[in-house]
């Protein structure tokens, strides 16, 4: 994985507080809109995030009838997002419709599977019989069917998913908690590298590195921790010093 592979989620409130963490990035390439922001800054954050050469990945999340979602797809393709977020328990027929609206487009339309907030009880309480695991495996395959082969899901799901669709899937996470940070309200988590090692893609980070005292050094931190470490090259031993005459 590239270290240009972590997405920092931009959820603020103002075009300050977005302006100041761009400032501190400089080094961060996609950026992550979701409804705080958007619903706060709408196309102005969009047109900041441009100015300053980074791409979006527009996380609304749509889940309707599937005439609603692709109109609502084509309505912010002239954003020209590099991903944008569905559900995937909106059903084959609204994926399917979101796919083809964003087809021809650079667009990759992202399914959301089980949100990384929720445990197995908590998705019992929704009415759902199954696991976590088991839901997203079956959301990923329902996803799979209807042209959309761009998930997010915890990283925990990242091993049953590889083995049962192999490089097929394109996996994004969030969930993402260096050693040393607080959970949040998230539950199903691990640390950076321990996500990259599992597999995954893409890593979305959001109050880790945004809530940090200083962002750019939490980002940076995380980069170093994801990036792979070259083996040294192998050096001969030398039996002598270079200069050493007193073999002469
Ligand atoms: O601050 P934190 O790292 O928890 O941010 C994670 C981001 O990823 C949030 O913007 C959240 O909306 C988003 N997200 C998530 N779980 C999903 C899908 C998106 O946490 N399943």
């Amino acid at each position: 994985m590239k270290s240009d592979c972590i997405i920092t989620a931009l959820d603020v409130d103002t075009h300050e507080q977005a302006r100041r963490l761009l400032a501190v990035l400089e080094t961060a390439r996609i950026f992550k809109v979701g409804l705080q922001a958007w619903l706060r800054m709408g196309p102005v954050l969009t047109d900041l995030l441009r100015q300053n050469r980074k791409e979006l990945f527009l996380d609304l999340k749509f889940k309707d009838i599937p005439n609603t979602v692709a109109a609502a797809v084509q309505a912010v393709l002239p954003l020209t997002p590099r991903f944008l977020t569905i559900h995937l328990s909106g059903g084959g027929n609204m994926i399917r419709a979101a796919a083809q609206a964003a087809a021809g487009s650079t667009t990759v339309i992202l399914g959301v599977t089980v949100l990384t907030s929720l445990s197995n009880e908590d998705l019992a309480q929704t009415g759902a019989g199954i696991t976590v695991q088991d839901t997203v495996l079956r959301l990923c395959e329902l996803g799979l069917e209807n042209n959309v082969s761009a998930v997010v899901c915890s990283p925990r799901e990242i091993a049953p998913l590889r083995r049962r669709f192999g490089r097929d899937l394109t996996l994004v996470t969030p969930g993402i908690r260096p050693a040393d940070a607080d959970s949040g309200d998230q539950k199903r988590i691990m640390t950076p590298e321990e996500a990259v090692a599992a597999g995954a893609d893409y890593l979305v980070i959001g109050r880790p590195i945004t809530r940090a005292q200083d962002p750019g050094l939490a980002f940076r931190r995380i980069q170093v921790a994801i990036t792979p470490r070259r083996p040294h090259a192998f050096k001969p031993k030398q039996t002598s010093e270079p200069n050493d005459k007193s073999g002469q």
